[in-house]
């Protein structure tokens, strides 16, 4: 799966995908990124890419040229791409949105910076608008990599046990609709406290029907509105 990122903070994006199970998914061949600087598509002695709202206001407002161009041209370069604003007012990511999107072949994902986007860029492309969450970041760019590490993860060959997505919290085999319940190892016991026994008993069935219970448990006490029909 490609991965196309435009952001004014590559380095930033970058730091990230170089790392951990991103960085892993792309030496498995699983995943690649290609970061791109939109600065580079403006003109101008300063390259500049926002300027002041029309009306005015606080901040700075992204402008339609670089980007445009940079989108455009970035499509263009490989097979068609699903887009993805990064923006507080779009849907709501959660892991539903993770295994739709990791059934794309490529996603290019813009991230915004300064007070938002002219709002024809919005209108010039059939973007999924993707939120992560009811909070505001200083840019799009940690909102990019969130979504970037959910799907990797998620795609075939790169955690190599397919198990241990299955059985997370919010993984398949709870329907997304379960937290995941308590993991402990060695040792047995730890400053007075006890692994329970059941882990040890090497009992499958009830080492099965113990960590039902507990995620149903968790659940409850933390999360009631997941088992909400
Ligand atoms: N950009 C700024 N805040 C954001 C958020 N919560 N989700 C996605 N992109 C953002």
């Amino acid at each position: 799966m490609r991965f196309d990122i435009l952001t004014l903070f590559p380095a930033m994006v970058n730091a990230c995908l170089s790392e951990s199970i991103p960085r892993i998914a792309a030496e498995r061949g699983a995943a690649e990124y290609r970061v791109t600087n939109f600065r580079d598509y403006a003109t101008g002695v300063h390259q500049s890419v926002d300027d002041r709202p029309y009306g005015g206001g606080p901040g700075m407002v992204l402008k339609c040229e670089p980007l445009f161009k940079a989108i455009r041209d970035v499509q263009g370069q490989g097979p068609q791409a699903h887009l993805v604003l990064l923006t507080p007012q779009g849907r709501v990511f959660n892991q539903a949105v993770a295994r739709e999107l990791a059934h794309k072949p490529r996603l290019l994902m813009l991230c915004g910076r300064y007070e938002g986007f002219d709002e024809r860029i919005r209108q010039g492309f059939a973007w999924d608008e993707i939120s992560i969450g009811d909070f505001v970041l200083s840019g799009g760019e940690l909102a990019a990599l969130v979504i970037v590490d959910a799907v990797v993860r998620l795609l075939p060959g790169v955690l190599g046990d397919d198990a241990s997505t299955l059985e997370e919290s919010f993984g398949p085999a709870f329907e997304g609709r379960r937290l995941e319940y308590p993991q402990y190892t060695r040792p047995p016991e730890f400053e007075g406290m006890k692994v329970p026994d059941v882990l040890l008993s090497g009992h499958h069935a009830e080492i099965a029907k113990w960590r039902h219970e507990q995620a149903l448990k968790r659940t409850q006490q933390r999360r009631p509105d997941l088992l909400q029909p």
